[in-house]
């Protein structure tokens, strides 16, 4: 089995995060948004998109890479985007079906909220939507339920959580004290 690689976006990665954007997006949000929403999500949208946010910032995006250079998941992050009481913000953390339970996500986060301590960011919220198990990890990786609210996507409204972490560097080396690489 190959290793994982935890690195900084590049330009030629749009292609990649958007194809396992879509994959995620199918994946995570069945039965949670609509079918024709998810049917319609397009790879070549979103490659466009995170072209251009990798363009304006990539240390901001965070790819986890096996050993063949293919990626298997990736994060973004920057300042808050709204009045939630936090500096910082982690936007998508999103792992392949196939590569999730290895660790990858923790390292994804881990970089990502070493990205926002760099920028100055000592705090941090991840919004979920409150039907995705996936909050139970950020409850697993210490964030608190610090607000809710509700998201229009795709058409409809869906409940979301706000999971907080009030102490990056603390939590940072804590986490720095029990690593844990993710596994092969
Ligand atoms: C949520 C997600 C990013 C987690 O990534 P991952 O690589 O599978 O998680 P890890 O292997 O790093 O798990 C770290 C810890 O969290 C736990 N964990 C992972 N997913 C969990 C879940 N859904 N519920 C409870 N605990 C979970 C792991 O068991 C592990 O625990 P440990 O510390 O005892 O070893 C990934 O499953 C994913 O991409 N899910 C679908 C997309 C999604 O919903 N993304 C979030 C959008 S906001």
């Amino acid at each position: 089995m190959n290793p994982i690689a935890i690195r900084p976006a590049r330009p030629g990665d749009a292609a990649g995060i958007a194809r396992l954007d879509v994959e995620t997006w199918q994946a995570a949000y069945a039965g949670i948004l609509t079918v024709p929403y998810l049917v319609g999500l397009s790879a070549e949208r979103r490659e466009r998109g995170w072209a251009s946010v990798i363009r304006r910032e990539p240390r901001d995006v965070r790819v986890a890479v096996d050993g063949d250079g293919i990626i298997r998941g990736f994060g973004s992050c920057g300042a808050c985007r709204d009045e939630a009481g936090f500096s910082g913000e982690v936007f998508t953390l999103y792992v392949a079906p196939d590569w999730q339970n290895r660790g990858i996500g923790r390292a994804l986060l881990l970089a990502l909220f070493a990205r926002l301590v760099e920028r100055g960011h000592d705090s941090a919220v991840v919004w979920v939507l409150r039907d995705n198990p996936a909050r139970f990890f950020y409850q697993r990786l210490g964030g608190r339920e610090v607000r809710r609210k509700t998201l229009p996507v795709g058409g409809v409204s869906v409940a979301a959580s706000g999971y907080g972490w009030r102490d990056l560097p603390q939590f940072l080396s804590t986490a720095a004290r029990d690593e844990r690489q993710p596994e092969p």
